[in-house]
């Protein structure tokens, strides 16, 4: 199967050679994406193919990305590939967080066991495979913190040089500690996101470096292997919805043409609906869907939310995702800083836990069940973007009374869990446990 660049915009569909360093439609702007004109291969054959190498002891075999690797053909020769086992996320039942979104059962596809703790792992792959069969020797990414780990991670794992740019004071340390350990040329920039995005696109430019952010059509490939992977886990039965956060947008758009791709491939016989979540003070992607005009994305100037993870205001892949959520009739909502730390609590109560932006899922789930958009009884699975052990710092103050919203706010912990200290005594301990098993 041959693959090419194409522009996405529906009046252009410019076609690149699947080898140029572009990221953008030289002749009209538009973004692009990679495709691969020729005849599918048969569903059911794909299918036992994908199951029996998961037997496999081969690397690529064992990757939750590459096992995949015939519907994200891109390269001629799998050499350029590294693999640190990304992918083979679980599906995970969570009956306290269903009851909690006004669902009967929920689950959970944990895109936390990853690696880096990310989702960026599926899509950070595969961006470093294509550096490495253009030639490249640097790379560098803005991120409000895990793109950036993930990219040092396989970057260094590649023998490239990995150079990250990050708004300062404004990701989490757990984040911040990935890149440095994975030995990324680190930036601390006085800037947001969507600032820091710019100054880095005319960098690579200027300096030849390859850029690995999410406008990257490389690394949406490899990230619509996650709704690959949970079809192949649910024996390619859809759910009726796949709720996910939104930042930049780039996961949006990698389900969408996945969902897209397999319903082409006949490797599924419906698409589930997506349903995008942002933080309340971060949501031009919500203005976007509910404004009467949707030609034109509102960029939100000072995005806040402590869900930094999602913390942008001018997200780059706007019209891939606009697309994605219309075709598959999907909805876009917004939630507060409030609704997203209770979610994640809860989250952490069944045993699984989250890092703050994956929980704005459970926290829109609530909301969507409440208004009547999803039904009580629909079969849901929820992507949980990133470990819990990203942002412990947020945990601490949730759970001990300190956390504050953006403005100052207090944050109330709803479902506070506050540590006590004893003295080295085990009457007195004994005591405060009391009597019963
Ligand atoms: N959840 C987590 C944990 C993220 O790190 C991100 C994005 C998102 C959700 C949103 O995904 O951008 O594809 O809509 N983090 C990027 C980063 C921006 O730099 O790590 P999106």
């Amino acid at each position: 199967m041959s693959a090419e660049l194409v522009c996405f915009e529906p009046a252009c569909r410019a076609c690149y050679d699947i080898t140029e360093v572009i990221y953008n439609c030289p002749r009209c702007g538009g973004l692009l994406e990679a495709a691969y004109p020729g005849a599918a291969p048969e569903a059911g054959r794909l299918k036992a193919l994908w199951r029996e190498r998961r037997m496999s002891n081969l690397p690529l075999d064992q990757s939750g990305v590459w096992r995949y690797r015939e519907f994200i053909p891109f390269l001629d020769s799998l050499e350029p590939v590294v693999t640190l086992r990304e992918g083979n996320t679980p599906l995970l039942d969570a009956p306290r967080a269903a009851e909690y979104g006004g669902l009967k059962r929920l689950t959970f596809k944990h895109q936390g066991f990853n690696p880096t703790g990310s989702f960026k792992d599926n899509g950070m792959t595969c961006g470093a495979a294509q550096a490495v069969r253009l030639k490249m020797r640097r790379v560098a990414c803005v991120s409000t913190g895990n793109t950036s780990a993930s990219m040092a991670a396989y970057a260094s794992a590649s023998g490239l040089d990995p150079i990250i740019f990050i708004p300062h004071g404004n990701i989490s340390y757990g984040k911040l500690a990935q890149a440095l350990e994975y030995g990324a040329r680190t930036f601390q920039v006085e800037a947001n996101f969507d600032q820091i995005l710019a100054l880095v696109r005319t960098l690579a430019e200027k300096l030849g470096i390859y850029l690995l952010n999410s406008i990257n059509p490389f690394r949406i490939e490899g990230q619509k292997t996650i709704m690959v992977e949970m079809m192949d886990q649910r024996d390619w039965r859809p759910p009726d919805w796949v709720v996910l956060p939104g930042g930049n947008l780039g996961n949006t758009s990698a389900f969408g043409k996945a969902l897209r791709e397999m319903l082409a491939w006949g490797l599924i016989e419906r698409s589930p609906r997506l349903a995008v979540v942002q933080a309340e003070g971060s949501a031009p992607f919500y203005d976007l869907m509910h404004a009467a005009d949707r030609s034109a994305l509102h960029a939100v100037v000072h995005p806040e939310t402590l869900a930094t993870a999602i913390k942008i205001g001018d997200p780059i892949s706007w019209p891939k995702a606009l697309h994605e959520v219309e075709t598959s009739g999907g909805v876009v909502e917004k939630v507060t800083e409030q609704e997203i730390a209770d979610a994640k609590a809860i989250i952490g109560r069944c045993g699984i836990g989250s890092e703050p932006a994956s929980a704005a899922t459970l926290a829109g789930i609530r909301k969507l069940t409440a208004a009547g958009v999803i039904d009580r009884d629909a079969d849901v699975v929820a992507v949980l973007t990133g470990n819990l052990l990203k942002d412990p710092d947020y945990i601490y103050r949730y759970h001990t009374g300190q956390l504050e919203a953006p403005g100052g706010a207090p944050i109330r912990s709803t479902f506070g869990n506050q540590p006590t200290v004893v003295p080295n005594d085990v009457d007195r301990i004994a005591a405060i446990l009391g009597a019963g098993g």
